[in-house]
Order: C-alpha cells, then sequence, then structure tokens
C-alpha cells in the first residue's frame, strides 16, 4: 500500500503541476496584525510570467518563509516587497502591495525612503568597498538620521550590537568590510540595513554562501532580531525554514500553493505540491 502510494506520487509529480495547482491559495494568507499586504500580485518578466496572482499578508513582529523549487517566483515576490524589481527594465509588477495602507506602488513613494523602511539583505554579502564604519553608517547619512558625529557613532554602534558583530569589529572600524569573513560581512550588511531602522527586513537566501557555523549565527540572530523587527526569509533549507519562521509559504511556478503556520506546513501540508517538496519528492 505505502509502495502504491509512493509510486503513484513519483508517477504524477511530472504531470501534476499543471493539472493540480490549486486556483487559489490554501491556508491563511491573512496575518493577525499585518506590516505589509500583497493583493493580486503579478510579475511579468517581458511575456514571461513569473508571479501569478498572490495575495499575502506580511505579518508584523513574525518571520515568514518562503520556500519552494529553484526558479518558482521567490526572489521576484520577495523583491516586489520594496520594488527591487524596478531596477530591472523587462520587469512589470501589477496589483497591490501595502505597507500602513499605502501602495508602495503609488507614484508618489519615494523609493529610496521604502527602501530604508523595507530592507534587504541579499544572498552574496555585499559589503561597500568602504571601512567597515561607513558601511553601517552608509545609510544614517544619507538619510539624516544623526544630527551629531556622537550620535551616528551611536547609531553604529548599537547597529553592530544588534547584528551580533560589535564585539568582534569594535577594535577595527575603520577597516574594510570587504576584509571580513563571510560570516560577518552578512552581519555586517544586516548590520547596514538596521542602521536604518527598517520595519521589515527582507533576506534572500542570505546564508547559501555561509559555511554551517556562520549560518547557526545568522539564524540565531534571525531569532533575536524578529522581536523587533518584521523579517521575510526566501531560503533552500526546509531545515532552516522551520527552525527560524513563524510561518511558510511554499512557491510552485510563480503560483503562492498554501502558507500557514510553519508547523503546520511542515506537519500537515494541505497540497500534495508541498508535501512533495517538504518530504523531497521535488525541487
Ligand atoms: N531579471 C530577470 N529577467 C528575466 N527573467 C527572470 C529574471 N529574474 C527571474 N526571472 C525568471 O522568473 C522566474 C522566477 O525566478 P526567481 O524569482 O529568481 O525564482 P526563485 O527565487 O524562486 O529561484 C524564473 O523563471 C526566472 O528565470
Ligand atoms: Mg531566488
Amino acid at each position: 500500500m505505502q509502495l502504491e502510494e509512493s509510486s503513484r506520487m513519483v508517477q504524477t509529480t511530472s504531470t501534476l503541476e499543471a493539472r493540480t495547482i490549486p486556483d487559489s491559495t490554501l491556508g491563511q494568507i491573512h496575518a493577525d496584525n499585518p506590516r505589509m499586504k500583497a493583493r493580486n500580485v503579478d510579475v511579468f518578466y517581458a511575456d514571461k510570467h513569473a508571479i501569478d496572482n498572490i495575495s499575502l499578508d506580511i505579518g508584523s513582529g513574525q518571520v515568514i518563509s518562503f520556500i519552494g523549487p529553484s526558479g518558482c517566483g521567490k526572489s521576484t515576490f520577495l523583491r516586489c516587497l520594496n520594488r527591487m524589481n524596478d531596477t530591472i527594465d523587462s520587469c512589470r509588477v501589477s496589483g497591490e502591495i501595502m505597507i500602513d495602507d499605502q501602495n508602495i506602488y503609488d507614484s508618489s513613494i519615494d523609493v529610496v525612503l521604502l527602501r530604508a523602511r523595507v530592507g534587504m539583505v541579499f544572498q552574496k554579502p555585499n559589503p561597500f568597498p568602504k571601512s567597515i564604519f561607513d558601511n553601517v553608517a552608509y545609510g544614517p547619512r544619507i538619510h539624516g538620521l544623526a544630527t551629531s558625529k556622537v550620535e551616528l557613532d551611536h547609531i553604529v554602534e548599537t547597529s553592530l550590537q544588534r547584528a551580533g558583530l560589535w564585539e568582534e569589529v569594535r577594535d577595527r572600524l575603520d577597516q574594510p568590510g570587504t576584509g571580513l569573513s563571510g560570516g560577518q560581512q552578512q552581519r555586517l550588511c544586516i548590520a547596514r540595513a538596521i542602521a536604518v531602522s527598517p520595519e521589515v527586513i527582507l533576506m534572500d537566501e542570505p546564508c547559501s554562501a555561509l559555511d554551517p557555523i556562520a549560518t547557526a549565527k545568522i539564524e540565531e540572530l534571525i531569532s533575536e532580531l524578529r522581536e523587533q523587527y518584521t523579517i521575510v526569509i526566501v531560503t533552500h533549507s526546509m531545515q532552516q525554514a522551520a527552525r527560524v519562521s513563524d510561518r511558510t509559504a511554499y512557491f510552485h511556478l510563480g503560483k503562492l500553493i498554501e502558507v500557514g503556520d510553519t508547523k503546520q506546513v511542515f506537519t500537515n501540508p494541505l497540497h500534495a505540491l508541498t508535501q512533495d517538496y517538504i518530504t523531497g519528492r521535488f525541487g
């Protein structure tokens, strides 16, 4: 029976997708206390339909992880949340993404300010070719967040502390950020995002270039940061999603198949496609 069932699932993975993608997302797209609300979001790269009618709340003070096979649109949807897709010429976004009852795609929105409120940490640590201090001070400087050197020093120190890096760099703030180890560079990038007091931090596979020890540090950090920030993380690691997130969203071929409490998604998924992915049958 078990064998029959598993062979049925294996057989169907190649033909199942087109037939069984649900018309609408299974689970609970709503969050009790939403920080951001995406509604009917579609994304095209020229003719390529990369995101197909996704609606999802990002809950305040929570960590939500986006999982799914490569190319299913996780990064594309993440980049919609702070309009990072604006930088891609062929990219067209439609639908609504609200933060505090304001559509971030409104023409009146200041995109630079938006990206301070909704910060981003990338897959490969990308510190500026500047000193450790200047990497963190960069945002506060351009946004005029500090009125004195003392204030700027304070922002830099607290940001590095929150990013769990202060003790390791306090004696060499004037040295280049690029001279740090990969894990330290990624924490520097997190400190840089934190320095402008964001409400939301987007992380696109932030640990995929890191070794297990550096990864564990970042995961620990995410757990601490969740108290103060709303975090959206794309991850290829289901263990990581299970460890760090409150909610999990499963993407498949540009659709949001299901979303729910992380524990439920991993122990009792609502859709066969989610189950196939989390049990390693697909992706
Ligand atoms: N800059 C781009 N130009 C054209 N197509 C893109 C671009 N970025 C992503 N895509 C396409 O959009 C789809 C979703 O990609 P992506 O969001 O990167 O998926 P994921 O992050 O889940 O791996 C893929 O088919 C990918 O090839
Ligand atoms: Mg990606």
